[in-house]
């Protein structure tokens, strides 16, 4: 059976999804960067090992992710899952889990990487937003995507309103993609895309607003 690290720096709620789904595969320690991520007590409280890599007890990026590292590399991980790890990574990191390294991002990527997501979607009045996950690579939220879920932006949505919809779908597509990989059913390939064996195509469209 495979088996995924997930890392985590607060709330864990993508973390929890994930512990959640009956994924077949062992979840072999949930690892945060911050003591205090509430997302610890959640994984401990089922069961789950857990570890802290404190970003602030070391000098450089560097040290703190070959630190990061040392502590995956123990739990021989076939792939690592980033759920809301709030630390930028470097490249020789990235490239040392190269098709093993996932991330869940709340937008449309590649439409709003870094931060502030749906404050920026509500300030430029877009109708579609959603979530991604995508594979790592050193160039920032723009890794090869494998999964997208869109909802509709509605006229009353406050960042909170709009979150909350996004984040449900998080927690829907999450569990899905970490399935594909555990089941060999996607990887990247050597030009850096996203093949799938199996997958069902749907052709649904959303509009946003509904047409009358
Ligand atoms: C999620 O919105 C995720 O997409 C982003 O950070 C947030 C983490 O939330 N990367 P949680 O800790 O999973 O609840």
């Amino acid at each position: 059976m495979k088996s995924i690290v997930i890392l985590i720096s607060g709330r864990g709620s993508n973390m929890q999804a994930l512990l959640e789904a009956q994924l077949p595969c062992r979840i072999a320690a949930v690892i945060s960067n911050r003591a205090n991520a509430e997302g610890l007590n959640i994984a401990k409280a089922r069961g789950i090992a857990t570890a802290v890599v404190e970003h602030r007890d070391y000098a450089d990026r560097d040290s703190f992710d070959a630190a990061l590292a040392k502590t995956i590399d123990a739990c021989h991980p076939d792939f690592v899952a980033l759920a809301g790890f709030m630390r930028i990574l470097t490249a020789g990191f990235v490239e040392r889990y190269r098709g093993k390294l996932v991330n869940i991002h709340p937008s449309l990527l590649p439409a709003y990487s870094g931060l502030n997501t749906h404050a920026r979607a509500l300030h430029d009045g877009v109708r579609i937003h959603g979530c991604t996950v995508h594979f790592v690579t050193p160039d920032l939220d723009h890794g090869p995507i494998i999964v997208q879920a869109a909802v509709p932006v509605l006229c009353h949505d406050d960042e909170r309103t709009l979150a909350a919809r996004v984040l449900h779908e998080e927690h829907r597509i999450y569990p899905q993609a970490i399935r594909w990989l555990c089941a060999d059913q996607i990887e990247l390939n050597e030009q850096g895309r996203v093949t799938f064996r199996y997958h069902q195509q749907s052709g649904f469209a959303l509009i946003s607003p509904g047409l009358e």
